[in-house]
């Protein structure tokens, strides 16, 4: 077997075999086949795509590429939810407390954040002393006490798509489906849960652009899972606003208790009650999808599933009280206001809010930049209120000496105008259990 002609076949649209896709892999990995081969494979891949075979192939071989976690001695339902990437996107740290709750315990690999968008472990680590290297030994510990733990991707896990999503991040090819569902989906399927939820977002601040290219990610994805006989289910999110008010490390775990406490925004409830409402009736606590999402409602106004965040978060060594006490714990050296310059109704703009939190301190340009867990941005309006000339709109919360170029920034964050823009936050949902 050689890389040529596996390239001439890829190039004239021929399937490749399970070998030969193993040979790219492995090669990879081992160093045989170099970088520029790859990427000329990468790049075909982007052109021609990939047939259900290959796509198969290509998310086994990930796999294992390294260690897979089994979790045996969890003990009842688990569950895993990922999301694609959004800006304000707090969403596992209500999920998880909320499913757990039910009985539900969720174990879960998560990802810093880059660029525009944030990352959990990234969050999680606003509280001081929080570990995320935990030993599956270790992992397992902590699901069966708290019903909650979260990791970060070690070197062990799928080493064959750090590798390949590195050179894709250079190469012009991370935007490429068949590349996108194999790289999500092996790292899904290298933990043994019973359920899988994925949030694929779409709009301004996220990969996909267009429900059809969403649609598209989320049926490659449900296919794998299917052909690994696991059941996922998928909620397409709109991404064209920050989702709830806080953008930010800190301020997203003091939100994300915020609204296990009843005091959270109505995108917010809407999201993380659906997403768990799935998760509930997949490992079948619930039978209607109504009376779940009610009961979570609930959940989430009396605050019974908030312990829940702070036991994991302190369980893993995390100092929860610097949340409890943030006024004391997370000053910032500065606070810009933005006032409305005019009435109407508000349309912000998710992409150009990630990159102003990034810029701000909260997030990183480049992989080895390091985070201000204090920075960040809080929304004081929410996207299409109507606003009056004067109204505070946001703050921006830095300890940077950069305030005319934020100011400048944030004038690219927001619109006023004069319809209201009520597009709906849940736009598709795909599950055996529930279809909208
Ligand atoms: N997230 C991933 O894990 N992989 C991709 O390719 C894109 C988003």
């Amino acid at each position: 077997m050689n890389f040529l002609s596996i390239i001439e076949k890829k190039k004239h649209n021929i399937e490749l075999s399970e070998n030969e896709v193993l040979f790219l892999v492995n090669g990879f990995l081992t160093n045989k086949i170099k970088d520029y081969q790859m990427s000329s494979f990468l790049m075909a891949v982007y052109f021609k795509g990939m047939t259900t075979n290959e796509l198969y192939y290509l998310t086994k071989a990930m796999i294992n590429s390294g260690s897979t976690y089994t979790l045996e001695g969890v003990e009842g339902p688990l569950a895993d939810k990922h999301s694609t990437g959004g800006v304000g996107d707090k969403t596992s740290l209500i999920y998880g407390p909320l499913v757990a709750k039910y009985g539900v315990k969720v174990a879960k690999i998560s990802g810093r954040g880059l660029g525009k968008t944030g990352g959990t472990i990234d969050k999680l680590e606003s509280c001081t002393g929080w570990n995320s290297q935990l030993s599956e030994n270790q992992f397992i510990e902590s699901v069966n006490k708290v019903g909650i733990s979260i990791i970060g991707q070690s070197k062990n896990i799928v080493p064959a798509d750090k590798i390949l999503y590195s050179l894709r991040d250079v190469t012009g090819t991370v935007d490429s489906i068949p590349l996108i569902a194999s790289s999500i989906m092996s790292k899904k399927l290298a933990i043994r849960t019973s359920s899988i939820i994925l949030d694929v977002k779409v709009g301004k601040g996220a990969f996909m652009q267009t429900i059809d290219e969403a649609m598209e990610l989320a049926n490659a994805m449900v296919e794998i899972g299917a052909l690994f006989k696991r059941d996922v289910s998928v909620i397409l999110t709109n991404m064209n606003y920050p989702l709830g008010s806080c953008i930010g490390n800190a301020l997203e775990v003091k939100e994300a208790w915020n609204t296990l406490n009843g005091k959270g925004t109505s995108d917010l409830i809407e999201l993380t009650t659906l997403a768990a409402a799935i998760t509930l009736l997949d490992n079948k606590i619930f039978e209607n999808l109504d009376i779940a999402i009610k009961a979570l409602k609930n959940t989430l106004k009396d605050g019974s599933a908030s312990k829940f965040l702070k036991d994991f978060i302190e369980n893993q060594s995390g100092d929860f009280n610097k949340i409890l006490n943030y006024e004391k714990n997370f000053t910032t050296k500065y606070e810009h206001k933005v006032y409305a310059q005019n009435s109407g109704y508000l349309e912000f703009n998710s992409d150009n809010f990630g990159f102003l939190s990034m810029n701000l301190g909260a997030g990183r340009e480049h992989k080895d930049d390091v985070i201000d867990f204090s920075a960040g941005i809080v929304l004081n309006k929410s996207h299409s209120e109507y606003v009056k000339n004067g109204d505070l709109l946001f703050t921006m919360f830095t300890n940077k000496d950069d305030e005319q170029s934020f100011r400048e920034y944030a004038t690219k964050c927001y619109y006023i105008k004069d319809k209201p823009n009520n597009e709906k936050l849940i736009l598709k949902v795909i599950s055996k259990n529930y279809n909208l």
